[in-house]
């Protein structure tokens, strides 16, 4: 059993393969937090201490016992008004508008199965054979009515634990809710890094690294959207943790939307790290009979370093967050239009592109921005979905029936959040844009953000878009998403401060309506790059486009950050022409090649009609070592071998059954007649014989995993090489 109670002293103890997580109801019904850690048998109640720590710590009227106080017991819902003076997870104001509550424990119970959150994304599970439970723990705090319904959702064999929160009004008089976030997990000891993912447009998800020390060290997005800015992912470490050693712990929020992630040192060199909601912009006020949902966080533990807690990350994302016919299939390898034609592209362009396409055996076309309405720049005609048949010198049925028959695949790009104020939409419905009255609006890319919190608005873009799809044979749509959310007001809501939560919903409401209508069609998200690179958008879209950054050195680091919570199959990663238009370096084939071959989207992105003979055989290899590779991509344990900031940046995937492994590797320290460097793989079965695949040349594991293979002497600047290792 994964979830084990004992009754009498309240104790509820959650086990996965290799971690316990245990929890208590102390004598005053509050429900503390005993331990996250090694899988473990017996009470760790031991770990807390009672001591005298001064009257000045807060004590329930009840309690009256200066050796316990909220202020620093480590607790598993901490809330605003019982004296813990650290971040709470919730603060609710009461109908008079006053602050504070009392929550204590009323009732628990088991359910067989991983819990679901109606309208949102979460981790599920695939039936008995999972073995997932879910534990459920309701506190209540009578005076105000408010009820929160903890949820764990077990998962033994991935090694994760769930958590999400029912907050109910179970009351006669409405109250609001000010802050929420979904978990937390309080350390009573123990010196730890924090580590989480910056970065901005066309430079996201690098990773930062610091010492939790005493005060709080807090990232999140209030730009309504997850962000490129930060990522809704955090991890809290021993100090010296490294990829092989140390303790871990991560969390990830599936959630689109604003959030708040915080690492708190407290007076008593405690540490608290928490995930939630974004606080900006936000209260919610609940009815009599309402629910809010506290959207789910991802929680894993390792005791063997970074890299086991990003593969616990990479399975669970890979095989119970992403769904659908995608999940477990080679994804076709494509060609983007974007960085070939940009907006300046006829049907003839397209179907010459798809040509040549096939000629080196590209699998897909992606007819990107530009395609409808009267868009012929980004100032113009987003909220027009209707195709512009007169751009494409026909119907849209008519262009995909000519990619197909040259043996392609055929997808769109849509950006359906969006709203230019010069389109027909704009124009019939001003109001279903985010703006305030009588302000400028704020913009971005020259668009406004529709008010995807209202229904009306949701239905109609729902229907533009389904009368797109229908009309020709759609494989593949990339989901685009340019801006954030400045000007919040909706016309129709009884509340500003619950929009930007409903505004994400209504997104999942309508990614949830068309993944059902077409299972068949392959969703790859995108926000400008990868600025909405979450586990949320994971749920219904199989890939995402990492980054507008497609230079190979500055991908290294974008792509290295992004595989600390996610896993290879998720990352979109396209080969592009040089000079790189983003930051003007070039870099060779090779290095483009190996780099984007480390995605499960893999694909090409420029003007294949201008390049030379030399670079479209390139081309043919490249795709021809991918379709060799790609299943180990795909599905292999990921190991991160060394970073973008070292001599050369090097991964490897292995095959669950050790049988192959794939080593990638970008060398970046140029020197004149240079040192040799070494790549050293991990994960390889130990007593057995590895054969390169290229070179035929025989290697011991046990020697390989000790001290690496030497990689070329001398080669060029940037040189990008794939190594394949057969078990023999
Ligand atoms: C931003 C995306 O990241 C690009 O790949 C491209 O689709 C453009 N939008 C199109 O406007």
């Amino acid at each position: 059993m994964s979830i084990v109670i004992d009754e009498a002293t309240l104790t509820f103890t959650l086990n996965t393969r290799s971690a316990t997580y245990q929890m208590e109801v102390d004598p005053h019904g509050y429900l503390l937090h005993l331990y996250y850690g090694t899988r473990s048998k017996g009470r760790m109640d031991y770990l807390i201490t009672y001591a005298d720590r001064s009257g000045m710590c807060a004590t329930p009227h009840d309690v009256r016992d200066r050796t316990w106080s909220l202020d620093w017991l480590p607790q598993e819902f901490p809330f605003d008004g019982a004296g813990d003076m650290r971040s709470p997870l919730i603060r609710v104001r009461d109908a008079r508008g006053i602050y504070g509550c009392d929550l204590r424990y009323v009732r628990h119970e088991v359910r067989e199965g991983k819990y679901a959150l109606p309208g949102m994304p979460a981790v599920y599970d695939e039936g008995p054979a999972d073995g997932a439970q879910t534990l459920s723990v309701t506190l209540a705090d009578p005076r105000i009515g408010l009820e929160v319904e903890l949820l764990y959702g077990v998962m033994p064999e991935l090694d994760v634990i769930c958590r999400a929160a029912v907050v109910r009004n179970a009351g006669a008089e409405p109250f609001t809710v000010d802050r929420l976030q979904t978990a937390c997990l309080d350390f009573t000891h123990g010196n730890f890094d924090v580590i989480t993912f910056s970065g901005r447009h066309a430079m996201e998800r690098r990773l930062d690294r610091h010492y939790a020390d005493h005060g709080s060290f807090r990232v999140g997005s209030r730009r309504g959207m997850s962000s490129g800015q930060y990522n809704p992912f955090m991890i809290l470490c021993d100090r010296n943790a490294t990829e092989n050693s140390g303790r871990a712990w991560s969390m990830s929020f599936v959630w689109s939307g604003g959030f708040d992630a915080e690492a708190e040192r407290s007076q008593y060199a405690e540490t608290r790290m928490q995930m939630g909601l974004a606080d900006d912009r936000f209260s919610y006020p609940l009815a009599p009979g309402e629910e809010l949902i506290a959207p789910e966080v991802i929680m894993t533990y390792s005791a063997t370093g970074l890299g086991t807690l990003s593969q616990n990350l990479h399975r669970c994302i890979r095989t119970r967050v992403v769904r659908g016919e995608w999940r477990d299939r080679p994804r076709p390898v494509l060609l983007n239009s974007w960085e070939a034609y940009y907006f300046d592209f006829t049907g003839d362009k397209l179907v010459e592109l798809a040509e040549k396409a096939a000629e080196l055996g590209i699998e897909m076309l992606v007819m990107d921005d530009g395609w409808f309405g009267a868009r012929s720049d980004d100032f113009r005609a987003l909220g027009d979905w209707y195709v512009n048949e007169e751009k494409l010198g026909g119907t849209l049925h008519e262009l995909v029936e000519r990619v197909n028959a040259l043996g392609l695949k055929f997808g769109i790009w849509v950006e359906p959040e969006m709203v230019s104020e010069d389109s027909n939409l704009y124009r019939t419905h001003p109001d279903w844009a985010l703006a305030i009255p009588g302000k400028d609006p704020v913009l971005g890319r020259d668009q406004l953000v529709l008010d995807f919190s209202r229904k009306e608005v949701r239905d109609n873009i729902y229907e533009q878009l389904c009368a797109v799809f229908d009309q020709a044979n759609i494989d593949y749509v990339k989901w685009d998403c340019n801006r954030n959310i400045v000007d919040l007001y909706s016309a129709t809501a009884t509340d500003q401060g619950r929009v930007l939560y409903d505004y994400t919903r209504g997104l999942y409401d309508v990614l949830e309506r068309l993944v059902q209508r077409y299972p068949h069609i392959l969703f790859e998200g995108c926000s400008a790059g990868g600025c909405r690179f979450d586990a949320g958008m994971l749920y219904y879209t199989p890939q995402i486009w990492t980054s507008d950054n497609t230079d190979a050195v500055n991908r290294l680091a974008i792509q290295y950050g992004t595989s600390f919570g996610y896993p290879a199959s998720t990352m979109g990663a396209h080969v592009s022409a040089c000079p790189n238009e983003i930051n003007w370096r070039t870099t060779p084939i090779s290095a483009r090649g190996t780099v984007a071959m480390a995605g499960g989207g893999f694909g090409y992105e420029l003007d294949l009609l201008d390049l030379p003979e030399r670079a479209c055989e390139h081309i043919k290899q490249q795709i021809a070592l991918y379709h060799k590779i790609e299943g180990v991509v795909r599905e292999g344990s990921y190991f991160r071998l060394s970073g973008p900031a070292d001599e050369a940046c090097a991964w490897e995937f292995v095959s669950e059954d050790g049988s192959m492994a794939v080593v990638g590797m970008v060398l970046l320290l140029i020197e004149g007649y240079g040192a040799a460097r070494y790549v050293t793989p991990r994960g390889l079965t130990p007593g057995a014989f590895y054969r390169e695949l290229t070179t035929g040349a025989v290697f011991a594991a046990d020697a390989l995993m000790d001290s690496g293979f030497p990689l070329p002497v001398n080669a060029e600047p940037y040189m990008g090489r794939i190594y394949r290792f057969e078990r023999l």
